[in-house]
């Protein structure tokens, strides 16, 4: 079964054929990273603007590519929540017309659950697991049952994990996204130079908080300003970088001891974050888990994850009617369904 996925949730077009949940036949990714980074950060209308330019040519690239016609695909898969409204409803029109047009099925899929599925064509990985996800805009602890049911076990009470990686490397004088420039930097520095308050979250011993850190890191910055003193920023990046993954990786193994998971995934954004795949590797190692990670290519917001999650969603019957909508929020717990 042949599905096409459509991606543009944030600042990538993107489209690709996946074979049977798992075989990538292409993937097409167009970025406006270089426009946003003049600004620091994402800026939605932008982003929308250069998905509708750009979303026809990459879907047309992403079937060539594939040797396919829309007569050889058996779904299209679409992200459609969560994520930027404006670049989120560009992706989804596209999909909605293309599959009215050509008589094809729809198939709406959480961005979320597709960096999951960005495990299943980087490997072998089949659920049940235990699953950290680590974005620009989510932190979370996951309990895959199913490769369509989810149950959140942890995340963060205030900013994502690469979020606060973003907005620290801005304090840094870093170039947008901060958390790729901190790992690429983290090498030169020590990151045993500037300590951090380890954050306390009452309530859940599985969630995260790093807006903590993140004020931590702007006062080291600015006191150092006002009394003249040079920072050391590969120095501070380090510490930072080895902060977030030291609470991510904590939390990590004390949700797989308590739930009894040995099968360990991990996928988003961040987890290219060389300091997190090493703590990663280490802690499996030590406690004898299977690690899976995503390949490097799949780790960033691309399309074949979408299509490879919309093939399970497919199969499923969770398909979408003529009025799907795109959303900016939607928990990863909560299918979507046509009736
Ligand atoms: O998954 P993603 O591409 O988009 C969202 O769904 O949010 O994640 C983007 C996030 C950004 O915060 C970016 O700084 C972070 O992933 N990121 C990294 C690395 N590569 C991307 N953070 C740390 N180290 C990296 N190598
Ligand atoms: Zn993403």
């Amino acid at each position: 079964m042949k599905i096409l996925g459509i991606e543009s949730s944030c600042d990538e077009t993107a489209a690709a054929v996946v074979e049977d949940g798992r075989k990538v036949l292409s993937n097409i990714i167009a970025t406006s990273l270089e426009e946003h980074k003049l600004y620091g950060g994402v800026v939605p209308e932008i982003a929308s603007r250069r998905h509708a330019e750009s979303i026809s040519g990459v879907v047309k690239e992403a079937l060539e590519q594939a040797g396919c016609t829309m007569d050889d695909i058996d779904a299209i898969a679409v992200t459609y929540a969560p994520g930027l409204i404006g670049a989120l409803l560009v992706g989804v029109n596209f999909a909605k017309g293309l599959a009215l047009a050509t008589d094809t099925p729809l198939v709406p899929v959480h961005h979320i659950r597709g960096h999951i599925a960005s495990n299943y064509i980087s490997g072998d990985v089949e659920p049940p697991f235990l699953c950290l996800i680590v974005s620009g805009g989510h932190s979370h602890i996951v309990a895959v049952k199913s490769y369509t049911e989810f149950e959140i076990i942890g995340k963060t009470r205030d900013d994502a994990a690469g979020e606060a990686l973003d907005k620290a490397g801005r304090t840094m004088g870093l170039e947008y996204p901060g958390g790729v420039s901190i790992d690429r930097l983290s090498p030169k520095g020590d990151e045993n130079k500037y300590a951090f308050p380890k954050p306390k979250v009452t309530g859940s011993p599985y969630d995260f908080s790093f807006s903590g850190l993140k004020t931590s890191v702007i006062n080291t910055v600015h006191n150092a300003e006002q009394k003249g003193e040079d920072i050391d920023i590969p120095s501070l990046a380090a510490s930072f970088q080895r902060g977030v993954v030291e609470c991510l990786i904590t939390n990590l193994e004390k949700a797989a001891k308590d739930y009894g998971y040995s099968k360990i995934v991990i996928a988003g954004g961040v987890s290219a974050n060389s300091k997190l795949r090493s703590e990663a590797e280490k802690l499996c190692r030590k406690n004898k888990w299977k690690l899976y990670l995503p390949e490097l290519k799949y780790c960033g917001d691309n399309a074949a994850m979408i299509a490879a999650q919309g093939y399970y969603e497919f199969i499923q019957n969770n398909t979408a009617v003529e009025n799907l909508n795109a959303y900016a929020t939607m928990p990863i717990d909560k299918s979507y369904k046509s009736n």
